[in-house]
């Protein structure tokens, strides 16, 4: 273990012998350098001497530092020769929009063009309106359908992650007068494993329209046009009889891509009891809801096989979409 003494007369050796000033630096200041090893030797110290030990190895430290300080050779700031550089030169790389965002852009087009406005609903739902309200009361065995992630909350009211779009619905009918007319994109939350086409959170777009004369013709026309505007080129469809507890009749839509039908949302006719629970009471008005995944549009779109993908945030993935032709 060296000493004081011993580091004090090897140091000025090495400034007499000049020694260059990042020896210097790398031998005496460096981590495993002597001053530090002298920090270390404090242990060994008499506890009365520790102090005065102390003040010496600092004293050493700051006249090496010093030194070092005057005998830099760096150049000094108003020699250096200073070239301007051109920041419009730099290229750094640009980001891009996810694809799923590009896409619900573009079914909000769609929609635009045929009359219908955009609406949003929280994303932390309470059980009445993901479930009670949808005509999906707490016994129902479709509830199971939808494997839901819970919150706790303070409050003692029930939260949860909203397991589709469709409360929205409900939340809408509420605060607006039939003439109604509007889709809902937004996140949605399942509570169960992920896979090549399943993701715990996801989008949907939830469209609703409602008025006097809205009936399943009315629905298969909207229908036909959006994937026609989004396939750019006829698309055939077909409606499945299916069941949701919050239309009636429900039904699947498929669309037939490369030889087979895909199914790709769930519709109906507005069930009466959200009508009711959302305000509407006049049996003359009447109108159709539906509901679909937008990472499977993207994926039937894109040919994209998993759907892990499209959240990977692998930029190589999301920079694809210049390329993509909408
Ligand atoms: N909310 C349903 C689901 O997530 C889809 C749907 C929406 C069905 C609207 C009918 C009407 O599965």
């Amino acid at each position: 273990m060296a000493s004081i003494e011993s580091v004090q007369i090897e140091y000025q050796k090495d400034i007499k012998n000049n020694l260059e000033i990042n020896e210097i630096e790398h031998k005496y200041l460096s981590r495993k350098g002597y001053i530090a090893e002298l920090f270390k030797g404090v242990k060994d110290i008499l506890p009365e001497a520790k102090a005065e030990y102390g003040q010496k190895v600092n004293e050493l430290k700051q006249s090496i530092e010093s030194y070092i300080t005057e005998h830099n050779s760096a150049p000094k700031i108003e020699s250096i020769d200073i070239h301007p550089v051109n920041i419009t030169d730099i290229k750094s790389e640009l980001g891009s929009i996810s694809p799923i965002s590009w896409l619900i852009f573009r079914i909000q087009d769609i929609f635009a063009e045929i009359g219908f406005s955009v609406a949003t609903g929280p994303e932390l739902e309470t059980e009445k309106y993901n479930f009670d309200a949808l005509n999906i009361p707490k016994s129902h065995p479709a509830r199971d359908v939808w494997d839901t992630i819970w919150v706790q909350n303070p409050a003692g009211i029930k939260s949860l992650l909203r397991t589709h779009t469709s409360p929205v619905q409900v939340h809408y009918m509420e605060s607006h007068k039939p003439p109604i007319r509007i889709i809902a994109p937004g996140k949605v939350y399942r509570y169960e494993a992920t896979d090549a086409t399943h993701e715990t959170v996801f989008h949907q777009v939830e469209g609703l329209m409602i008025d006097t004369s809205t009936s399943i013709a009315t629905f298969k026309a909207i229908i036909q046009y959006f994937f026609k505007e989004l396939f750019q080129q006829e698309i055939k469809i077909r409606l499945r009889p299916s069941y949701f507890p919050f239309t009636e009749p429900s039904f699947e839509i498929d669309i037939w891509i490369e030889d087979h039908w895909l199914e790709i949302a769930g519709a109906g006719m507005v069930s009466r009891v959200v009508l009711k629970n959302g305000g509407i009471t006049d049996p003359h008005i009447q109108g159709f809801a539906f509901g679909f995944g937008v990472e499977r549009l993207a994926m039937i779109l894109y040919g994209i096989d998993d759907i892990r993908l499209i959240h990977s945030a692998d930029i190589r993935f999301a920079s694809q979409l210049g390329k993509i032709q909408l």
